[in-house]
């Protein structure tokens, strides 16, 4: 959600937190703030609501000098994005600046606590009340970390923070519980810390995961790290695969559009190394799985949030499909509140491109608390989720900072049908259907470049419809989720209200909707239900509706039914959504662009919600 960093090592300390909250805007841009043990000793704050522009100039006028600090960018949750509610967060008496990502979920009686002991609190946040917590329980003698350590004694909730102050000058306090943090391991001993590798990669890929329960001392001459319960423990040291680049727009207006265009190669990306062409099955070095263990599974849920919640529903039509096994999907955020059945016999697979969303995470921990095998498809390596699944894929698809998440879905997609044919293959599909989707698998890359070149007519496309208050998105089978992505897409990032169904069930409501205004975004491929999808054009277009339908080539007789087409290539119909969904990414994309919205930033909307 929020976004942290920090820096302590021999460099002027503003510029490299400010640098570092830009590439981490996208996870939060309500408010941002930095604070700075400046050369004269005292700790230097600066914060502005709105964008990080506001910000970076106020930096520039000010530039607090120091070379030890940390910076947020916030997305709010306690208490309006106004200046008084953004991080860093002071004590009293200004010695002491913490920033914060989680929510503390015993905030309102610490701070009644600590008002009646004489503290004065200046936002609404539940973040202050640590701050105060660390002055108030700072004993004669004691560091910056025994002081901190004292305080997350008290505090119950989900926290990643990192702490300055004057008191111990020339050291950050970091610790770790629900919200995720590393440090990053730069030259002569600086050291940084991030909720993200984004904040850090310009200075080094060398990082180090926290664990939960796990605290840092970073200082100009290196860190140590220590769990709560364990004391001093060593964490391992990794090294970021990917560049800068993957998280600079690289010549295109927006992250969204780049991700758009990078799909040919997050495709070629998921696939690599994985796909055995004689045998017609996959190879996945993740699921470290034993295939007799594997056998016994009965029963697969999946589980997911938003887009990822899309991919997941897909893949419960692949596994249903083509591994012939009982597939469920549940809302992360609805599966441990109802009982699930779950015994040691059920694979739980949870689907997040950051793998850091708080839902997902609460469903992995309750699947596992019940006894099922548990598996990942998550984009973000080193995630929680990643560390805390028993096995998974990585999706490789590169950072993806576009907040409406577009190439994570078709690796997602991808994923999910490699392991679907990895599962298959020892249980019931022919080696023939298998080669049959490692060649349609193979073809996918080249494919949605193909898709890609329709870009300008389907922003002319989105020039005519560019007013419309509503949209419907409807499709059935593998369809059906595509449709809700659409709809998903374009609401997110254009405001535009837009609903998915399955094409059918339009007659039993949202007919009544349809009108000469209303336009209809019809998935319609030569999939095996492409006859049933041509019945619902004409029920839509006997209304009057506007009808922009997705195919494949060879429709003549949907000529005179349909106002618009968008032309996509075949493929085999499990893998179809990675070639339909393009287009409703990209007529999402232009529609917000020309209604001026921010596409990168939507409004309300963070990258990674690490909030329940
Ligand atoms: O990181 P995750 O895949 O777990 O995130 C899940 C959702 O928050 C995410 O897909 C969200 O719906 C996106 N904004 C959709 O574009």
């Amino acid at each position: 959600m929020c976004g942290i960093v920090g820096y302590v090592g021999s460099k002027e300390a503003a510029p490299i937190l400010v640098q570092g909250l830009r590439r981490l805007e996208y996870r939060g841009y309500d408010s941002a703030g930095i604070a700075v043990v400046g050369n004269d000793g005292d700790v230097h704050s600066l914060r502005r609501a709105g964008k990080l522009d506001r910000l970076a100039e106020a930096v520039e006028a000010v530039g607090p000098g120091g070379t030890c600090g940390i910076g947020h960018t916030r997305w709010a949750t306690h208490g309006p994005p106004t200046v008084e509610n953004a991080h860093p967060h002071l004590s009293n008496d200004g010695s002491i600046a913490l920033v914060h990502n989680g929510i503390i979920e015993n905030a309102g009686s610490l701070r009644t606590k600590l008002e009646q002991e004489g503290v004065t609190f200046r936002s609404d946040t539940d973040t202050e009340v640590v701050v105060h917590l660390i002055d108030r329980l700072w004993e004669e003698g004691d560091t910056l970390e025994d002081a901190v350590a004292a305080a997350l004694d008290r505090v119950i909730g989900a926290y990643g923070i990192a702490v300055i102050s004057s008191r111990d000058p020339g050291k950050i306090v970091v610790a770790r519980n629900g919200s995720p943090l590393l440090l990053g391991v730069g030259k002569n001993g600086e050291v940084l810390v991030g909720s993200d590798a984004a904040a850090v990669i310009a200075h080094t890929r060398n990082v180090v995961y926290l664990d939960d329960g796990d605290y840092a001392v970073l200082t100009a001459e290196g860190y140590r790290t220590y769990h709560i319960h364990q004391g001093q423990v060593q964490r391992k040291v990794h090294e970021v695969t990917w560049d800068l680049e993957a998280i600079e727009r690289s010549g295109f207006d927006h992250f969204m559009k780049k991700e758009i265009f990078e799909q040919p190669r997050s495709l070629e990306d998921v696939t690599r190394g994985r796909l055995l062409e004689e045998e017609g099955s996959a190879r996945l070095g993740g699921i470290t799985i034993s295939d007799r263990e594997l056998l016994e599974v009965d029963r697969i849920i999946i589980t997911a949030c938003g887009t990822s919640w899309h991919s997941a529903l897909i893949g419960e039509y692949l596994l249903e499909e083509l591994a012939r096994i009982p597939t469920k999907v549940e809302y992360a955020s609805e599966f441990r509140y109802k009982n699930p059945v779950v015994d040691e016999r059920t694979l739980v697979i949870c689907v997040s491109q950051s793998g850091e969303t708080a839902d997902t995470l609460a469903a992995l921990r309750e699947a596992k608390q019940r006894g099922a095998r548990v598996m990942g498809i998550v984009n973000v390596v080193g995630s929680s989720i990643a560390r805390e699944t028993d096995f998974g894929v990585y999706l490789h698809a590169g950072p993806e900072i576009g907040v409406a998440s577009t190439k994570a879905f078709t690796s997602q997609v991808a994923a999910l049908a490699l392991f679907t044919l990895y599962l298959a293959r020892r249980r019931n599909l022919s080696i023939l259907e298998g080669r049959r989707l490692v060649k349609a698998l193979q073809e996918l890359p080249g494919q949605v470049a193909e898709i890609l070149l329709q870009d300008e007519a389907i922003e002319e496309l989105a020039r005519r419809y560019v007013d419309s208050p509503n949209f419907l998105y409807l499709g059935r089978g593998f369809q059906f989720p595509v449709a809700l992505e659409g709809a998903l897409k374009l609401k997110e990032v254009s405001y535009i209200h837009a609903e998915g169904y399955p094409a059918a069930e339009m007659k039993h409501g949202p007919i009544a909707l349809i009108d000469e205004k209303m336009p209809v975004v019809f998935l319609a491929p030569k999939d095996p239900v492409y006859h049933k999808v041509l019945s619902n054009i004409e029920e839509v277009k006997a209304r009057s509706g506007r009808v922009i339908a997705v195919v494949n080539d060879g429709t003549e007789e949907l000529e005179g039914k349909v106002d618009h087409f968008i032309r996509v290539p075949e493929t085999h119909p499990a893998l179809l959504p990675i070639l339909t969904v393009v287009p409703l990414q990209l007529l999402a994309y232009h529609v917000a662009v020309l209604r001026g919205c921010d596409v990168d930033q939507p409004r309300n909307l963070a990258k990674s919600v690490t909030v329940e």
